[in-house]
């Protein structure tokens, strides 16, 4: 078990600069409001009656953030893609977004060939690649994302990005302001849980020492419910950790009734309950109910409070707050956080179709 209060360490641990891309985020929303600027998205995409956001982990999870965010509002269905191919319902009124920080991802390529063959309306966002390649060739609007990163720190840019595609098309209402507090929100948690905070006063690390040789299962709700997923994503790639995510209502229905067995998990496991002030009422009474029940079965759960008075500040706070928890459970670990060499070897073995 590491000391996270040594900083000379940490930086050993972490020399591509994790935590300071982990930093960033704030910056990176404020940069990525004027990714737009200079592209012409052709009018008639505003009269699409759907949207797809295809795309895989760390490049679909901002899309994930965002719908969860904006289905209140958004007078359109937004689906977010994780497979090769489009579903059916997808035509020429769809409109199909294709994300991937490298443009290289086959399943998202996929989508994108798909997407192009049915005639429908579409738009790339991606460093370079491939896909950047297909946006040239077919002259369809292609968003840069630059960013120096892995993909999966990059989520400020592509969550903006797409924030700012469905705001200027019109599906949702501008909200410089909520961005504006968010982004401020994020830079006053950050001095909460920097890495120069010690242990005794940074609940990030509390966190992290907390989920130390245990299985994290995150569980949220609402617009939180990415966020939970984002965590699970964040302890895997970042801390190399067993960690799995859980929706309220529904895990109410099922995961509720499975704390028994293997016996031994009981006590390996934490969940963490992201908690925020804006969910419907009755998920706060099923997330309380289900700390009894937990408690019954002796399984160690914490409940997370969300930070901001929006619903996008919270949103964009417990990201940040999850992703120092992650890279904090790596250094415990003695892992750098950056490299994904499972994910590499995947790729390389199934080699590029
Ligand atoms: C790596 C990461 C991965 C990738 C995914 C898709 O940091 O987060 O989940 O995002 O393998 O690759 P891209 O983003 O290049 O389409």
């Amino acid at each position: 078990l590491n000391d996270l209060d040594d900083l000379e360490l940490m930086g050993r641990l972490d020399p591509a600069g994790m935590l300071q891309r982990i930093a960033e985020l704030p910056l990176q929303c404020q940069e990525a409001q004027g990714s737009l600027e200079g592209i012409e998205i052709p009018a008639h995409y505003a009269q699409a009656r759907n949207v797809v956001i295809a795309g895989m982990g760390g490049s679909a999870i901002g899309g994930e953030l965002v719908q969860g965010l904006i289905e209140g509002e958004c007078r359109v269905p937004v689906m977010v893609r994780r497979d090769y191919g489009l579903p059916a319902f997808v035509g020429e009124d769809s409109l199909v977004i294709a994300s991937s920080y490298s443009g290289n991802t086959e399943e998202t390529l996929s989508a994108a060939r798909c997407a192009l063959h049915r005639g429908t309306k579409l738009l790339a966002i991606s460093t370079g690649g491939r896909i950047m390649e297909l946006a040239r060739k077919h002259a369809i609007p292609w968003v840069t994302l630059s960013y120096d990163s892995v993909p999966r720190a990059a989520v400020g840019h592509s969550f903006t990005i797409l924030l700012s595609i469905l705001q200027s098309l019109g599906f949702i209402s501008q909200r410089p302001q909520e961005l504006a507090e968010a982004i401020e929100e994020m830079h006053s948690l950050q001095d909460e849980i920097r890495p120069e905070v010690p242990g005794k006063d940074n609940p990030a690390k509390a966190l992290a020492e907390k989920l130390y040789g245990r299985m994290a299962i995150v569980y949220g709700a609402q617009h939180l419910a990415a966020v939970a997923r984002r965590w699970k994503g964040q302890f895997n790639e970042n801390a190399k950790a067993w960690s799995f995510f859980e929706e309220f209502p529904e895990l109410n229905h099922n995961a509720l009734e499975g704390y028994q067995f293997p016996v031994p998990f009981a006590k390996e496991t934490l969940v963490a309950m992201l908690s925020s002030s804006l969910y419907h009422p009755r998920i706060g009474e099923r997330l309380r109910v289900t700390g009894e029940v937990l408690d019954q079965h002796r399984v160690e759960h914490l409940k997370l409070e969300a930070w901001g008075a929006s619903p996008l500040a919270q949103v964009l706070t417990a990201v940040h707050f999850g992703d120092y928890v992650s890279a904090y459970l790596a250094m415990l670990y003695g892992v750098n956080p950056s490299p994904n060499p499972a994910i590499d070897h995947l790729k390389q073995r199934l080699g590029r179709k």
